[in-house]
């Protein structure tokens, strides 16, 4: 009886191992992947563990606002986009790949560098401070042509990382998407569908592989559009950041 359970158990292990044998020949990249995209170690590891210090944070983020805006709004035609509400671990891990050119942002690059803004404790610093900013209740959304078939969409293909309502989940580094600037997430959707975003969640990529522009732009829309828990948000479109008078 135990003999016979072992070998059922080596057999399932050979015929488990000759499965991912020919997973790995066919779609060695995709499997590499896999395990790169969100690997332990480096200065996302090193900051997530550091004490953040707020007046520093206030600091570094002046640099950052030049761009993003002192509310962390960015800007609602998507060339910027919006920090606050953000998790901060995906914050963090945003800016480690971008320092380590992980993900392409030439625009920001040289001001996210430890030369300009200081080493690991400064993203520690800088994203501990933007998860405390609101997000801005009126974010830039799209043409508002396909919500139904984008809602359809959504929930057939996001649900199982971005949540019910596009909240994210920070434990796993999924980005909160809801209430986030339309143009923004247009732009990254294409890049990542495209393989052009080099730090993606290849499970994604796989998942959406097949969204046509129209499909993108629905749901997308449909995302933009979903409202973030009330006490993320700001009491109106014309909050004023008081750390920064
Ligand atoms: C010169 C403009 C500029 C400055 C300064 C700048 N950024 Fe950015 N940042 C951008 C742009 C543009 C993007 C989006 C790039 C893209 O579309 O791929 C971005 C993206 C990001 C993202 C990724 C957001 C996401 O949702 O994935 C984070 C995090 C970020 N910036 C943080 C910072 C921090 C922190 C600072 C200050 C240390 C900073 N940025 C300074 C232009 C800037
Ligand atoms: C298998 C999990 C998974 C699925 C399914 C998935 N995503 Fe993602 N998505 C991620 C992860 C993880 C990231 C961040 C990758 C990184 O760290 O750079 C991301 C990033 C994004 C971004 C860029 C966010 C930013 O701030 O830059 C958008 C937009 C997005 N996803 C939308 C969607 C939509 C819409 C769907 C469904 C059509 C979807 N995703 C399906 C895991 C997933």
């Amino acid at each position: 009886m135990i003999k016979n359970t072992i070998f059922r158990i080596s057999a399932l292990a050979v015929s488990l191992s000759f499965a991912s044998l020919s997973f790995a020949n066919q779609d060695t990249q995709v499997a590499s992947n896999v395990k790169d995209w969100n690997k332990d170690g480096g200065e996302k590891s090193e900051a997530m563990l550091l004490t953040p210090n707020r007046e520093n944070g206030i600091e570094v983020y002046e640099v950052c606002s030049a761009c993003h805006k002192l509310e962390g709004w960015g800007e609602t035609s998507g060339t910027f986009p919006m920090l606050a509400g953000q998790h901060r671990n995906v914050l963090i891990k945003q800016l480690a790949d971008i320092r380590a050119l992980n993900r392409d942002n030439p625009t920001m690059y040289p001001f996210a560098l430890p030369e300009s803004i200081g080493d690991a404790q400064a993203i520690a610093d800088v994203t501990a401070y933007i998860a405390t900013l609101p997000m801005n209740p009126e974010p830039g959304v799209g043409p508002g042509t396909g919500l139904d078939k984008g809602a359809k969409l959504y929930k057939d293909n996001c649900v199982k990382c971005h949540g019910e309502n596009g909240e994210g989940n920070a434990d796993k580094f999924y980005p909160r998407i809801q209430g986030q600037h339309y143009a923004y997430m247009l732009r990254q959707f294409e890049w990542i569908r495209d393989k052009k975003r080099r730090n993606a969640n290849p499970d994604m990529v796989e998942q959406i592989k097949n969204f046509s522009d129209e499909d993108m732009v629905n749901v997308i829309d449909f995302v933009a559009r979903q409202k973030p828990p009330k006490e993320l948000l700001a009491p109106s479109a014309a909050w004023q950041n008081p750390d920064y008078d």
